[in-house]
């Protein structure tokens, strides 16, 4: 249509007479816009062809003359790629912006119609023919068709946000059809395309006819728009409303005294559980009072749910519930027995304990506290005794507790603020009585607030603990019902005073056979279970539990034991999930494929291979350890290196070990030149447990006359006790656990010394009977015991 100018002719013919004017003017071509008569826009003048034509029309102070392209994109403008129809308009600021782009701020005066174009001066001009609009007779028609336009302009405004004022009021005010068909068009959002419609529209009926029918297609837009935000906002304000009149119900009700809504309820309920809970006349009143003030507090407030949850540990805390004790003695042992295997005196110990209580109930109970390395039953010994007694059991470990809040509890006014671990586990618990395992008590920090000790020595005390006041509920409570067992696996990290208050009973560990026993008649069982066996559908001879035992675990109690138990029941499933059902028996051969390579080869035999390596013994807080002692010789000056760790003592053991040596050489055969041509080097390998102390010292001396002379020590021996200058065997502690440590590890013979025998009592028999044992008084003692005769072999 962009050529068809057969309306504009008939127009332009219908004209008043007044011979059109025809000027020759620059051009700008307009990408996509059209400038309508009255209209004032500024515009991006890009094309160094154009900015030439608006910079001649300003020279001039003439029009330029505005031309819509035909494709927005056409580059090298020809008069063909132009619409023919235009608007003549005058700038009237003309900017060059910092960035180097030409604005043009221009207003659109009139239409004309392009004649002939030039190219001259670097720009395009055209002849011009303004054509101004017919002034038609308004006949009854135009104005209908005015009025109707106007109509939809001003429905369109009202639908548009931010309509600026002056526009309503142009389109009420223009009364010339032409004028406000072109300033509607100029307005609407419109494709440059159909704005040029409008724009050759010359025929006012036409023009107002083309403006109406587009106006009335972005109408039923901005209807369809208007309404999906109006409904949308229409939910909203219903919700809003809803809550305001909930808001002012609430607000009449309590005015009435009504107040028969969700909070009023609720503090009926608390109410009533406050006077079914039982607590003493203090708590009571408390209780009560924190009631009041949460009747008068609004539910929104942050304080309300701090009240709330107060007065939920006040009701749930038990105050008067317990469970009534079965003392029934043999009942009991029966329940200890069924629990675990062997610690007779233990059990015993246990039933005593119940037997005077059941005497003398109010007495003050003694508070047994289990020491021993992990995996031994400390923990479950405590469920047991629960189990026992018939009362709950709930424990919580003191392991890394650095403020006495953990025990107390904090105070109220915190965010976030809770009771402390006792009352939590009182309230667990729901007894006023349950048994309550202090576990790790030796794990206890030190106070960095507060000092946590002094909380648990008073939890302790008989004398204090009938009125212990916990910060956060802050009333007094009872906890003289309380039986409390401690653990831990060492005695002397417990501080002093706490452990006075203690009756210690150790738990040293299990021999090989305890653990055989324990596996067959307990870890089996459980572990069969838990991963879905049937009792006939694995079977674990003894020799394929002593081969996990041996190769696979290392340790006083018998976790690592329970979980290779358990890899191997896994394995068993997954074989019969597989499809092929067992019976498996599983035979020591087969925990290779199961377990993987065996973790603890017989190491002393595979070390002591060599001379120089002798099996030492040590104590450690989570039992005893086999160590290796490795003494080397390489060429030097005589000087001693020391590696692996060692703590100041066991250095200066070292020393002492050497000296010995050399003052003993002739007498040991040793060639004395060794000491001066050779740098002996002694490494007691890294371990988890940095080492120190004195009660190497034999073993060092071992090792090193081993080195010296060549002579193996036996590969089945072990070794622990102090040496000094003189040669003499001092005695050490820990005797039990580093003889269960070498039981364990494979180890036949032990090396002790003589003054140690007293502990011979305390070692388990087991280990007692499958050991040998060598007091020794002196190094004299320890030197034909320990190494092997002498091979033909050179002195290194
Ligand atoms: N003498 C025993 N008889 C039966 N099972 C035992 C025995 N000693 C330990 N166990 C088991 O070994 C596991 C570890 O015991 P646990 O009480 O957690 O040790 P601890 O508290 O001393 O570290 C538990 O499953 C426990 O039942
Ligand atoms: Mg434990």
């Amino acid at each position: 249509m962009n050529n068809d100018t057969t309306t504009g002719e008939a127009h332009a013919a219908s004209e008043s007479g007044a011979p059109a004017a025809a000027e020759t003017l620059p051009v700008v071509p307009l990408a996509d816009t059209v400038v309508f008569p009255g209209m004032m826009l500024p515009l991006v003048i890009g094309r160094p062809e154009s900015v030439a034509a608006v910079e001649a029309a300003i020279r001039d102070a003439r029009p330029v003359a505005l031309l819509l392209q035909k494709s927005k994109d056409a580059k090298a403008l020809q008069p063909d790629d132009l619409y023919h129809i235009g608007t003549l308009a005058n700038p009237l600021r003309y900017v060059t912006a910092p960035d180097g782009g030409h604005h043009l701020v221009c207003q659109g005066m009139t239409r004309f119609r392009a004649g002939a174009f030039d190219r001259k001066d670097g720009y395009l001009t055209v002849v011009a023919e303004r054509l101004s609009d017919a002034d038609a007779a308004p006949g009854p028609q135009l104005e209908a068709r005015l009025l109707a336009l106007r109509h939809q302009a001003l429905e369109a405004l009202s639908l548009l946000p931010q309509t600026p004022e002056e526009l309503v009021n142009a389109v009420r005010s223009i009364r010339e059809p032409g004028a406000l068909a072109d300033l509607v068009a100029g307005y609407l959002d419109l494709e440059a395309a159909d704005k040029q419609r409008i724009l050759e529209a010359l025929d006012l009926s036409a023009r107002l006819a083309e403006t109406s029918r587009q106006l009335e297609q972005r109408l039923e837009v901005l209807r369809i728009s208007t309404r999906i935000r109006r409904e949308t906002q229409e939910a909203m304000g219903a919700k809003q409303r809803e809550f305001i009149l909930r808001e002012q119900l609430q607000q009449i009700q309590k005015e009435l005294g009504e107040g028969d809504d969700a909070k009023g309820a609720e503090i009926k309920e608390l109410a009533a559980a406050v006077a079914k809970a039982g607590m003493p006349d203090a708590a009571r009143d408390q209780a009560e009072r924190e009631l009041k003030r949460l009747e008068h507090m609004p539910e929104a407030a942050g304080e309300y749910s701090m009240v709330r949850t107060y007065l939920d540990w006040l009701i749930a805390f038990p105050w008067t519930k317990e469970t009534a004790d079965n003392f029934d003695l043999a009942a009991a042992r029966e329940v200890l027995d069924a629990d675990h295997f062997g610690l007779d005196k233990i059990k015993r110990r246990i039933v005593e304990f119940l037997a005077v209580r059941k005497r003398n109930p109010e007495g003050h109970a003694p508070i047994l506290c289990f020491v021993g390395p992990p995996g031994v039953g400390k923990t479950s010994l405590g469920q047991s005794i629960a189990r026992a007694m018939g009362r709950k059991f709930e424990r919580f470990s003191l392991g890394g507790t650095h403020d006495e809040a953990e025990i107390r509890g904090h105070r109220r006014t915190y965010i976030g603020a809770l009771p402390g671990n006792i009352v939590r586990a009182l309230r667990r618990a729901g007894t006023r009585n349950p048994v309550l395992m202090l576990d790790e008590l030796d794990k206890l920090g030190v106070g960095f607030q507060g000092d946590p000790a002094a909380a648990l020595l008073e939890v302790l005390d008989p004398a204090q603990n009938k009125s212990f006041r916990d910060t956060y509920l802050d009333v007094e409570i009872d906890l003289s019902q309380v039986i409390f067992i401690a653990t831990a696996n060492v005695l002397d990290q417990i501080p002093g005073p706490l452990r006075d208050r203690l009756e210690v009973i150790e738990l040293p560990g299990y021999t090989q056979s305890d653990k055989l026993e324990i596996a067959r008649r307990y870890l089996i069982v459980r572990q069969r279970k838990q991963n879905g066996l049937a009792d006939d559908e694995i079977v674990l001879p003894d020799a394929t539990l002593s081969a996990i035992i041996d190769g696979y675990t290392r340790e006083a109690g018998v976790r690592q034991l329970e979980r290779e138990i358990g890899a191997v029941c896994r394995a068993v499933t997954a074989r019969i999930a597989g499809g092929k059902p067992g019976p498996y028996t599983i035979a020591p051969d087969d925990l290779h494929a199961i377990l993987g390579a065996r973790r603890f080869e017989d190491e002393a035999a595979l070390r002591t291979s060599v001379p120089g390596v002798a099996t030492g013994l040590a104590w450690t807080p989570v039992g005893g350890q086999i160590l290796f002692i490795e003494a080397a010789a390489t060429p030097g000056k005589g000087r001693l290196h020391l590696t692996g760790q060692l703590g100041d003592v066991m250095k200066e053991s070292v020393e002492i070990a050497l000296s010995l040596v050399k003052s003993r050489a002739d007498k040991l055969g040793i060639d004395a030149a060794l000491f001066t041509e050779r740098d002996i080097h002694v490494h007691v390998p890294a371990g988890a447990i940095p080492k120190d102390g004195p009660s190497a010292g034999v073993a060092m001396t071992t090792a090193l006359v081993s080195l010296l002379t060549g002579r193996r020590v036996h590969p089945d021996l072990a070794m622990t006790g102090e040496i000094t200058l003189r040669g003499l065997v001092l005695p050490v502690g820990g005797i039990k656990e580093k003889v269960l440590a070498a039981h364990t590890a494979g180890i036949r013979r032990v090396i002790l010394p003589a003054r140690n025998k007293k502990d011979y009592e305390d070692i388990p028999e087991a280990a007692r009977n499958a050991l040998d044992f060598v007091w020794a008084e002196t190094l004299d003692d320890v030197l034909p015991a320990a190494l092997e005769a002498a091979v033909p072999q050179a002195a290194p």
